[in-house]
């Protein structure tokens, strides 16, 4: 069995869809570098963070499917939606860094 980790929040971001029925084009792909990016330059993804690690996923679809990309934040069920690598920039700051999710970006909030 794998060691426990201490999880603080799971990032599943609808980036690269099977059927794009969010959005169309590179905007997807574009965002989950800028996610990948942002998450590494603030230290979010390292193990020993006494907050837990920050998780994320490439998922094929969210089952919103419409103003994408989105991004569903765990456990606290806050979807973002009309991505762009701008506003992932600021929900990894706002949100993930300081706890304060950014309201008018939220298409859906449903905590699991
Ligand atoms: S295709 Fe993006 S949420 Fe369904």
């Amino acid at each position: 069995m794998l060691p426990q980790q201490k999880v603080q929040y799971h990032l599943l971001l609808c980036a690269s869809p099977s059927k794009p029925l969010c959005h169309q084009g590179p905007l997807g792909a574009q965002c989950w570098e800028q996610l990948k990016k942002s998450l590494k330059a603030a230290g979010l993804e390292q193990p020993e963070r006494p907050e837990g690690v920050v998780l994320r996923t490439k998922a094929d679809c969210l089952r919103l499917c419409s103003n994408g990309p989105v991004l569903l934040v765990w456990p606290s069920g806050h979807y973002y939606g009309g991505l762009t690598p701008k506003r992932i920039e600021r929900i990894v700051a706002q949100h993930l860094i300081n706890g304060e999710p950014i309201t008018e970006w939220l298409i859906k909030q449903n905590s699991f």
